[in-house]
């Protein structure tokens, strides 16, 4: 090689690179980004959604990554890597540390263009969890009520190392139907409780929510309604009682009558 021919191979070699990636980096932020990047959790199941720019191509596929402030960067979430517009990203598993810190953020990509990406404000799984119990019933047992919850978040959590000594609390809110007389009542979680003190023979209706010191966004269950034990049940027990003990006589005279 020539003088002139080495100077120009290595101009070549030290623009085409830099060139090069000038070029990819226009094609990077060709497509317009997703927008309101959300993690919504319910009973500590976490859900990421987002919506498409409306002038995103059809093809257009969605990446996504988590960040956690554990370890300091961003990771491809190889199970939302491919997502379509309408699809939901699961993170239940990504975000399996309760007391952690994360973020996710979504990229449009269409063949080799990209969108930037578009980040999640921080979400903390014990604390922006939604609770809510899954099944509630309650029982008449005389002047009170058994009443059963089950919150499966809360019994998961309580078998954790670290979450088991956290105080997680039942907020009731107990409801006389015949007049609308209501008191409110705090206990501790438990499967089953008893709600004492209440009126026999009348019902009551019952909505039940948890919470925690970490936790208040918790929902109220639909209500349950039970009576404390049945209506009235002294007075139809005498009369029946009653007519029994008149029969009873009223054959005993008709025998004594034919003798
Ligand atoms: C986007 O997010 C904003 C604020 O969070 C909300 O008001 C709006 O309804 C959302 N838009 C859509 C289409 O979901
Ligand atoms: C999300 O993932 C969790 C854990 O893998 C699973 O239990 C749950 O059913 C999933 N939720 C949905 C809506 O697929």
């Amino acid at each position: 090689m020539n003088g002139a021919k080495r100077l120009w191979v290595l101009l070549l070699l030290l623009h085409l690179p830099s060139g090069k990636a000038a070029l990819t980096e226009a094609e990077c932020v060709s497509l317009p980004q997703p927008y309101n990047v959300s993690i919504t959790s319910y009973n500590m199941e976490h859900t990421l959604s987002f919506m498409p720019d409306p002038q995103t191509p059809q093809d257009t596929h969605f990446k996504v990554q988590i960040f956690r402030s554990r370890r300091k960067q961003w990771r491809s979430l190889s199970i939302c890597s491919e997502l379509t517009v309408g699809q939901t990203c699961n993170l239940t598993k990504a975000f399996n540390d309760p007391f952690d810190y994360y973020r996710a953020q979504v990229q449009a990509r269409e063949g080799n263009r990209k969108s930037s990406w578009t980040v999640s404000d921080e979400f903390q799984p014990l604390s922006d969890t939604v609770l809510e119990p899954l099944s509630v019933s309650v029982s008449g047992c005389g002047n009170c009520l058994v009443l059963q919850v089950k919150v499966p978040t809360v019994g998961k959590l309580k078998h954790d190392l670290h979450l088991k000594d956290i105080y997680w609390e039942l907020i009731l809110h107990v409801h006389r139907t015949r007049d609308d007389a209501h008191f409110r009542l705090q206990l501790p979680y438990k499967e089953e409780s008893t709600i004492t003190y209440l009126q026999p023979g009348v019902e009551y209706c019952v909505t039940v929510s948890v919470t925690s010191f970490f936790n208040h966004n918790s929902i109220f269950s639909k209500p349950q309604c039970a009576f404390t034990s049945s209506p009235a049940p002294e007075r139809s027990g005498t009369s029946q009682l009653f007519l029994h003990q008149t029969l009873a006589l009223f054959y005993a005279s008709v025998l004594t009558n034919q003798y």
